[in-house]
């Protein structure tokens, strides 16, 4: 007995470390080409790309960490960075597939990658909200359009669930008072001008690949793919945005009732969930504290009449990976470069730890005197 205690307290301790790495995922988030000549240009200088803060705060408010992901980036970039992070989401937004350098080719890396890694056994989920999905699709059928016009700019739509959608990953475990609240209430923002319909799918046998989990209707009565999951891949898509009725406030066509909350919420837990099942990290602390979204500072923007409350907007020269100090823990490390934020990861904390209780104790003294 006393000789397995402590390789009990080591299997518990690398249990915890392990169990550490997991239950707080680090999500890639991608940017977005800027508007040339729209509000964000005319408003702030060198801003090329943006993420809509609401995007950051849905995953934060599951218990995951964000992390941008730049466009207009070589392979490696994308290779490297999806061997340390749990996930991708791919934002709503306007931009063009045929618009080189942007969303549509760091998307493309990001997608393919995420393919190469699940083929692999590396688990590596894929959200997709709106342009995201309509992005997913598009390069699973190896770029060829499938999209038609649709009349689906704010609208608050109930959930039309197909017959067999509890068969889906998305929904195998939704309590049965969150199905009810999603089918009776308009939980479901839309603001697309494109759509997918079943019939397409069918058609060109996207359904071989797809499941199509939720239809609705646009303003004409046209029926579209609103919620699906790839049969393989981790990859998941909803043509509404789950975001807005918790973080947007910017439109009164958005519902913010408790049940849109509610629905909202529990597609980000899910996502958040199957980020937790990807092991990869970051090589050391500094890297990662360097690559949060924390980072940056996010603008108020709806008070210039954007259509998103807040946004974090990049220059080119913020899109740079800043540059990794010796070693950090030696005082501020000077004034150039961004703050170094204390955290723990399962192989950077040993160093960081203990100057954390220092300051920790030195706070306690301070307040006893
Ligand atoms: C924008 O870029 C120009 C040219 O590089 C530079 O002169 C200017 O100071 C930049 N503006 C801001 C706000 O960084
Ligand atoms: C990719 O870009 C990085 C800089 O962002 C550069 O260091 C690297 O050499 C490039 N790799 C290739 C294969 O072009
Ligand atoms: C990209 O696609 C849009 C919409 O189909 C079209 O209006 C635009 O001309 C295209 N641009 C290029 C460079 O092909
Ligand atoms: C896309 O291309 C891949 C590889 O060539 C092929 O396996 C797949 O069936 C194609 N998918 C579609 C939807 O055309
Ligand atoms: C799915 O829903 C159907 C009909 O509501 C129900 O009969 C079935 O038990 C459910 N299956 C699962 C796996 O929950
Ligand atoms: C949902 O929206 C439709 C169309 O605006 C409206 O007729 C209906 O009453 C709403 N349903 C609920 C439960 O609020
Ligand atoms: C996909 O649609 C085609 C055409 O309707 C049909 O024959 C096929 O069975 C469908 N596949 C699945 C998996 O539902
Ligand atoms: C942390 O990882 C980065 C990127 O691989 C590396 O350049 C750096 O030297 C590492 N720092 C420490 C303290 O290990």
């Amino acid at each position: 007995m006393q000789k397995l205690l402590p390789s009990l307290l080591i299997l518990i301790g690398s249990l915890l470390i392990a169990s550490a790495d997991i239950s707080t995922p680090i999500i890639g988030v991608l940017t977005q080409e800027v508007y040339t000549g729209g509000l964000i240009s005319r408003h702030f200088d060198n801003k090329t790309s943006y993420i809509a803060a609401s995007y950051v705060k849905y995953l934060e408010g599951a218990g995951a960490r964000v992390v941008p992901i730049w466009i207009g980036r070589n392979r490696s970039y994308y290779e490297d960075l999806m061997h340390k992070i749990n996930g991708v989401l791919l934002p709503g937004g306007a931009t063009w597939f045929n618009q080189s350098n942007g969303y549509a080719d760091a998307g493309e890396h990001l997608i393919q990658l995420a393919i190469e890694q699940n083929d692999q056994g590396i688990f590596m989920p894929v959200w997709g909200t709106c342009l995201g999905m309509e992005l997913l699709v598009y390069k699973l059928a190896n770029g060829t359009e499938h999209r038609i016009d649709c009349q689906g700019k704010g609208i608050a739509l109930p959930m039309e669930f197909k017959e067999d959608y509890n068969k889906s990953r998305l929904f195998a475990s939704i309590s049965d008072d969150v199905v009810t609240t999603m089918i009776k209430e308009n939980v479901t923002y839309h603001w697309h001008q494109y759509c997918y319909t079943e019939k397409d799918f069918e058609r060109d046998l996207l359904n071989e690949t797809w499941r199509v989990i939720s239809l609705n209707r646009d303003l004409n009565g046209k029926e579209f793919i609103s919620t699906m999951e790839h049969k393989k891949y981790p990859f998941y898509g909803v043509q509404f945005h789950p975001e807005k009725p918790m973080y947007e406030f910017t439109k009164t066509s958005i519902p913010h009732t408790a049940a849109a909350v509610i629905s909202g919420q529990f597609f980000a837990d899910f996502f958040v969930s199957e980020a937790r099942k990807s092991y990869q990290s970051f090589e050391n602390a500094t890297e990662q504290a360097r690559t949060l979204i924390y980072n940056y500072k996010p603008e108020y923007t709806s008070i210039l009449g954007s259509s998103y409350i807040q946004q974090y907007l990049f220059t080119n020269a913020e899109m740079e990976i800043p540059e990794i100090p010796d070693e950090g823990g030696d005082g501020d490390g000077g004034s150039s470069g961004p703050y170094i934020p204390i955290i723990e990861t399962g192989g950077g904390s040993s160093t960081i730890l203990p100057l954390f209780s220092v300051l920790l104790l030195t706070l306690l003294i301070v307040s006893i005197n």
